[in-house]
């Protein structure tokens, strides 16, 4: 999309796009002849609520959409980038291409979070059909803004990298497993390191197995593709700040192994490898965010399918860590491979570890497509990315991890075992982030649970049906934060 900032519309373009405050509906600087029309078609910019019109007016576009803002003292970020996805929406819906906005200087305010929800509303999903298929998304959109400033420039910038790193993420979580596999992943880690000048370091079977990495080694038995542990190293911050680690899921699809998933649960499974997609996502644009932080992505990636090789049920393992886990469910994988992980962040001697998985489905069942859940071992740390939750209005809401749960992840035969056979006792996404927790050392660590969120049927106004990219844009907001 080729965006640029003016004064006036072009009157060739096709649409032009007014959010209106309720106040402005008697404000001055509305010229009284659209002040008329607005009246006569009962218009009072109620937030969502939109009017199309045409106008003959030979110096604008001849189509106008005006949406409402609601009242300026109710408004904020999120209904910001509601709105840009509502405008979005609207514009797509009215097949218009080549597109004007007009901000008010109160509008302006919030360019970011708008141009956030307009770009994010606009994505279509990567389409595998042979035949070419329309797309109605806007290719040309002018910004119409009276005194542009560098912080208007700079709000389009940010939108415009969030907005990147968002379809790289919802891409490789919507997309198949026979095609988003983990040479491919492998690949996108090695082109970020490399476009970035980023260390990495991508380990193979081989080096796992030289390792002893047994957590992820056991996941990917089944599968004839090379299990990876991928590690990318941005050195954004003070040459001797400890780095902040990011470790995501990256199961490629699960099956359930043994477990096997029923049908109905298992078709969705490509969407598994959404926590290394975002925190891919995150290194894929943290450098041109300027975000003046050390920071490490580690992603295991391993596809959990059964074979004769594959790992069983009641199996024993020996972790990176050397401790023993039991398998007392092959569809707990998750934690198998984040235990690695998450061992392997805590050697590194980092200032704190946020994983991030879609790790189960109780999260879902607590929590519904609205929050993921927050987990973790510091109170402090776990304050700081509500807060920035609360602000890209990605929502977590926070679960505890009773000592019981923790309790309940012991073993007769191992040291621990991987899901709580038999207990019945519920609470499983506190008892896989207690699971988690065994292996995080003496660690600052947060553990985002996006089983619920990572992929959408209710979408929000700035959302599409299918994957969200939710927690990407919490954990650059975190990030970001933290910088001094
Ligand atoms: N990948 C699933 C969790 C999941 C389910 C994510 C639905 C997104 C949507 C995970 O590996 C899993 O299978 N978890 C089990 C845990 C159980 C075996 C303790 C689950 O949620 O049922
Ligand atoms: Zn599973
Ligand atoms: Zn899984």
């Amino acid at each position: 999309m080729k965006v640029t900032f003016s004064k006036t519309a072009k009157q060739s373009l096709q649409l032009l796009i007014l959010p209106l405050y309720k106040e402005d509906l008697a404000s001055k600087s509305l010229p009284k002849s659209l002040k008329d029309l607005l009246k006569q078609s009962n218009f009072s910019a109620e937030s969502a609520k939109v009017l199309s019109t045409f106008i003959s007016d030979k110096s604008l576009p001849s189509q106008l959409l005006f949406v409402g803002a609601g009242s300026k003292k109710e408004f904020n970020g999120t209904l910001a980038r509601e709105l840009g996805g509502t405008a979005a929406r609207h514009a797509m819906q009215l097949k218009k291409t080549e597109v004007a906005i007009e901000f008010s200087e109160d509008l302006a305010v919030y360019l970011e979070e708008f141009l956030e929800g307009f770009f994010l509303r606009q994505y279509e999903l990567n389409s595998y059909k042979t035949t070419k298929q329309t797309s109605h998304k806007v290719n040309t959109l002018q910004l119409i803004i009276q005194k542009a400033t560098k912080a208007h420039r700079d709000a389009l910038k940010r939108a415009e990298l969030l907005n990147q790193a968002a379809v790289l993420v919802r891409d490789l979580v919507n997309g198949p497993s026979n095609i988003i596999n983990s040479e491919y992943l492998s690949k996108l880690a090695s082109k970020i390191a490399k476009d970035n000048s980023f260390k990495k370091i991508i380990l193979g079977k081989k080096e796992l197995t030289k390792m002893k990495a047994g957590g992820i080694l056991a996941v990917n038995q089944g599968s004839k593709s090379d299990p990876k542990l991928l590690v990318l190293q941005y050195d954004g911050g003070p040459k001797k700040e400890k780095p902040i680690v990011l470790v995501g899921k990256g199961v490629i699809f699960d099956t359930g192994g043994y477990n096997l998933k029923r049908s109905g649960a298992i078709e969705d499974m490509h969407q598994d490898m959404a926590g290394a997609a975002t925190v891919l996502g995150v290194m894929s644009i943290i450098k041109q965010l300027g975000i003046k932080k050390n920071v490490i992505a580690i992603t295991p990636v391993v596809e959990n399918l059964i074979n004769e090789e594959a790992y069983r049920p009641a199996d024993v393992i020996t972790m990176l860590s050397g401790n023993t886990v039991e398998i007392t469910n092959t569809d707990a994988e998750g934690r198998m491979i984040l235990a690695d992980a998450l061992h392997y962040a805590s050697e590194i001697d980092p200032q704190s570890i946020i994983s991030i998985a879609t790790l189960t489905g109780a999260s879902f069942v607590a929590l519904g497509h609205r929050y993921c859940a927050l987990l973790g071992n510091d109170d402090l740390m776990r304050a700081d990315i509500q807060v920035a939750s609360k602000e890209t209005d990605e929502l977590a809401w926070s679960l505890p991890i009773h000592p019981d749960y923790d309790k309940e992840m012991n073993s007769q035969i191992a040291d621990f075992r991987n899901y709580d056979l038999g207990s019945g006792g519920g609470a499983g996404t506190a008892k896989a982030a207690a699971f988690l927790e065994k292996f995080v050392g003496n660690k600052k660590w947060c553990h985002l649970d996006i089983g619920g969120t990572a992929m959408t049927t209710r979408p929000r106004p700035y959302q599409v049906k299918g994957a969200t990219a939710h927690g990407l844009r919490i954990l650059l907001r975190y990030l970001e934060n933290q910088q001094s």
